[in-house]
């Protein structure tokens, strides 16, 4: 498995020979300036919510690659009434793809689409096949409810959460979330890309170093082996 991190909460996957992008929001990304979308190849695009920080790009890459829009109801509606094709799933609810298995699963946030239309509820994924499993938790505050993601899912080999703090949970809460979810891997996102959730890198490796766990800040374009 193959991921690149793409700035924000966007990441390229090459999982089981098909490409998943979650969250685009790339070109309107300062930081993400080095990567050009005309190069990201995507079979599926993974939407966690509706927030523009998280859908900017989508519609654009689901055009230039013809991919396919997983999200919740509400926003795979909005897709398609767009011409995007798109599998609409709800909270709680799992489904076998060609890729592998999703299950989208709670998130505490809110979401609503770029131009004001409800954009159902805030979501993440957790995805697995025979191998491997993972949960990428979109925008979320900490929550008890993290720890059903380890009593009915697969046990997670990494998981990617949001770390920068004020519009999700901060690092020192993603640490108890690790610890609900029973995974020491962690890859953060949603940091450094506004002034409201810049972080101190050092500090949130630390925090979870002293946890006994792994926290991996990709750099914008790099890709890791998992
Ligand atoms: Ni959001
Ligand atoms: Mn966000």
């Amino acid at each position: 498995m193959k991921l690149t991190y793409l700035g924000q909460s966007a990441f390229h996957l090459e999982f089981n020979g098909f490409y998943l992008v979650f969250d685009p929001m790339i070109t309107p990304n300062k930081l993400a300036s080095n990567i050009n979308l005309e190069d990201i190849t995507s079979d599926y695009i993974l939407l966690s919510h509706g927030h523009n920080d998280h859908v900017a790009d989508a519609y654009k890459l689901a055009k230039q690659n013809k991919s396919k829009i997983i999200s919740n109801y509400e926003i795979v509606n909005w897709y398609e009434s767009k011409g995007i094709d798109g599998h609409p799933m709800n909270l709680g609810g799992k489904t076998k793809f060609d890729f592998g298995n999703v299950k989208y699963v709670q998130a505490v946030h809110s979401s609503m689409l770029p131009d004001g239309s409800y954009g159902g509820s805030s979501g993440g994924f957790v995805i697995w096949d025979d191998k491997n499993c993972f949960y990428f938790a979109g925008d979320t505050a900490l929550t008890l409810d993290m720890k059903l993601i380890a009593t009915t899912c697969p046990p997670l080999d990494f998981a990617i959460l949001p770390i920068g703090d004020n519009f999700t949970m901060g690092y020192e809460d993603a640490v108890h979330a690790a610890e609900f979810i029973q995974c020491d891997k962690i890859i953060g996102c949603h940091y450094d890309t506004f002034d409201y959730i810049k972080i101190d890198h050092a500090a949130a490796i630390n925090e979870f170093k002293n946890a006994g766990k792994e926290l991996l800040l990709l750099k914008i374009g790099k890709s890791i082996l998992l």
